[in-house]
């Protein structure tokens, strides 16, 4: 019935009313021009970029997703939910998170925060990391009010104030000097201008630790100063830590929120596609004090209202599991750093003997890496874009066939000189993929 209704041969009548309407009244097309508050922030990265991939199919070291199979337990259990004898798993479930998941959401955390977290008031399960920040963002701005943003940022914070309303203040994290190697540590903050930016309409801090895309992990005394400056102008932290578990020995990822009186003004932010390397399931969470979660919960129900019941109960099955061997060394949450961890240093080592200059990160699974040492070998008047980065990452991925992403998407407009020279490559990909990616380098620079 449903397939004749659709059929291209069945004859569509329109009432009388709207035939009247188009004869009588031209369509003012300005009437359905893009609402204001989403101006300025029509283009996507993502979207131009996979679309480059698609049409000249290079070797893609650009968008963050790892290229092999995500652990056996989880995907397994996803199998076995879909088809259990349970069939309320795959219908709707509570709004604000699946039981299965945000009781052990609330365990896990109530284990690394040293405090116990309410599972029903405390937790947010949301559709990917992106709409906890949304939520977020959304449930906590009001028009005017100030958000401070460390560049280079994940792209979407930028244009999540926006739109909620808030106007987004910058402060670049800077390499020590320019002269390699780098480490993602030598990447700081001016603490004096840092401080400037903090007034009276400050709402919150958006802070990213393991950072994308420079890999930094904050340090205690980095984000103690950042604390201190929160509690004194008592403003919100949002701390997105989706590469919680993605950090090289000897580092430490430290959670704001577990300092001095920063659980009551933080909303921390995490993801299952980064921690289980699914992240098509676009599975995340936010985490929180009750009275400032309520807000993100407000926004979630009235636009996602719940997410996907299946991909929650499996990526509960997957946490329990974790919890149960946590600390030991087969915890997917310290193994896949620690597969990682080649994968960087083989990255860092052919893009030096390239003749780039790489940030070694100490976390999350992306390289910044200076390319102009090879100005002379890219012919950047052939692309047409303004940035350098763009020119470059266009041009090596039609030529050369290696594609990276232009980092000075992460700047805002008068800072986006800073990531010009660099791009940014992802390395949780498989080795033989990171091997051609070496080998064309290579054969590229010795043309
Ligand atoms: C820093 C950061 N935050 C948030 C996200 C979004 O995570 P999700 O895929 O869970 O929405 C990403 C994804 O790349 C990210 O890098």
């Amino acid at each position: 019935m449903f397939k004749s209704c659709l059929s291209t041969t069945s004859k569509i009548t329109f009432p009388l009313s709207i035939l009247k309407n188009t004869k009588n009244y031209s369509v003012k097309m300005s009437k359905f021009d893009l609402p204001e508050r989403f101006k300025g922030n029509e283009k996507s990265i993502w979207v131009e970029y996979s679309q480059l991939a698609l049409k000249y199919k290079p070797l893609n070291l650009g968008q963050g997703f790892p290229d092999f199979s995500a652990p056996e337990n989880i995907t397994k259990a996803l199998t076995n939910v879909t088809t259990s004898n349970n069939p309320l798993l795959n219908q709707y479930t509570r709004g604000f998170g699946h039981p299965r998941l945000v009781n052990i959401i609330a365990k896990l955390y109530s284990k690394l925060l040293n405090r116990t977290l309410d599972p029903n008031n405390e937790v947010l399960v949301t559709v990917g990391a992106y709409e906890a920040l949304y939520a977020a963002l959304q449930g906590h701005t009001n028009p005017g009010d100030e958000w401070i943003i460390i560049e280079p940022f994940f792209d979407c914070y930028v244009p999540m104030v926006q739109s909620a309303g808030g106007i987004p203040r910058f402060i670049a994290l800077k390499p020590k000097s320019t002269n390699g190697p780098l480490s993602s540590a030598d990447w700081i903050f001016d603490r004096q201008e840092l401080e400037s930016l903090f007034n009276e309409k400050t709402k919150g801090i958006i802070i990213n630790t393991p950072h994308n895309p420079v890999g930094k992990v904050f340090t205690l005394d980095e984000l103690q100063f950042i604390a201190n400056l929160a509690k004194k102008w008592n403003v919100l932290v949002i701390s997105d830590e989706v590469y919680e578990w993605l950090v090289y020995e000897p580092y430490k990822h430290i959670r704001i929120a577990t300092l001095s009186d920063m659980y009551e003004r933080t909303i921390t932010i995490g993801s299952a596609g980064k921690t289980f390397s699914v992240t098509g399931w676009k599975l995340g969470w936010a985490y929180g004090p009750a009275n400032l979660l309520y807000n993100l919960q407000i926004v979630h129900q009235n636009s996602v209202y719940t997410c996907n019941t299946p991909v929650q109960e499996a990526v509960a099955i997957g946490f329990e599991q974790e919890l149960d061997r946590f600390g030991k060394p087969d915890c997917y949450f310290v193994s896949l750093a620690k597969e990682l961890l080649p994968k960087r240093d083989y990255m860092a080592k052919f893009l030096s003997d390239v003749g780039m200059i790489p940030t070694i990160p100490e976390g999350g699974y992306f390289m910044i890496a200076n390319w102009t040492a090879l100005k002379d070998k890219v012919r950047l008047e052939e692309e047409t874009d303004g940035g350098k980065d763009y020119r470059f990452t266009k041009w090596m991925t039609k030529n050369v066939g290696v594609q990276g992403i232009p980092p000075s998407t992460f700047y805002s407009p008068e800072h986006k000189y800073l990531g010009e020279d660099s791009v940014r490559y992802c390395f949780i990909k498989e080795d033989k993929n990171l091997e051609k990616a070496a080998e064309i380098l290579m054969k590229w620079k010795s043309q």
